[in-house]
């Protein structure tokens, strides 16, 4: 059981630009089969959690294609507002503290993965708690220039996996936690 946020992101460490905008994204190529798929990804969470905005973006999308909300797993939204639910999802509107809604998730999630599913301000509050272990992404070969932030924080990471999937490189990392002065002011050797 890993607690991972799992994203696509520019090169230049966007979700999306200033619009909500995925369309940088729709259109890259990419092997649904191949290395670090969403597939393989998503039959081992059990829970996910994530932002107004990511939420709203995804209930809008769906409601303006016709699409049932894709998601079996309960779902914690986090937000200050008395959002609209979609109705047969299973939704968990909250505004409380990470580690209170992290220890509720694990507890549902019956020894599955918990998706942090953005953005990127909720992962870092997440990771802020040292309650994220891994941050999996896949970088678009694209730029925005501006938009919504990938990681805003400032942390230690570890590479553990690449790959290549046609227009993406992949990366697995471990967080291992704030980044300490210290580290960050040792001189290159
Ligand atoms: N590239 C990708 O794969 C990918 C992945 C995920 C998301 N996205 C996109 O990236 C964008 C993400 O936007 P974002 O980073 O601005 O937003 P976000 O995290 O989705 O939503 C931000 C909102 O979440 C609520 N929130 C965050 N932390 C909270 C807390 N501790 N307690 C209560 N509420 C909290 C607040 O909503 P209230 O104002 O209601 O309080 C805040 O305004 C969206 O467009 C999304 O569709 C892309």
């Amino acid at each position: 059981m890993a607690t991972i946020f799992y994203t696509a992101t520019t090169l230049d460490g966007f979700l999306a630009d200033e619009n909500d905008s995925l369309d940088w994204l729709f259109r890259q190529d990419q092997d649904l089969n191949g290395p670090m798929n969403y597939d393989e990804f998503i039959g081992r969470v059990t829970v996910m959690a994530m932002g107004a905005t990511t939420y709203l973006w995804v209930r809008d999308h769906l409601a303006a294609s016709g699409e049932a909300w894709p998601y079996p797993q309960p779902t914690w939204v986090f937000t200050h507002r008395n959002l609209d639910p979609v109705s047969g999802a299973d939704l968990r509107f909250t505004s409380a503290d990470v580690r209170t809604v992290h220890a509720d998730m694990v507890a549902a999630a019956e020894g599955g993965d918990v998706w942090i599913v953005g953005g990127g301000g909720l992962a870092t509050q997440f990771a802020a708690a040292g309650l994220l272990d891994e941050i999996v992404m896949s970088i678009a070969p694209v730029t925005l220039g501006s938009g919504r932030p990938l990681f805003p924080g400032r942390f230690d990471l570890e590479l553990t996996e690449f790959a290549r999937n046609r227009a993406f490189l992949c990366a697995r990392y471990r967080v291992l936690g704030v980044l300490t002065e210290d580290r960050s002011a040792e001189p290159e050797r």
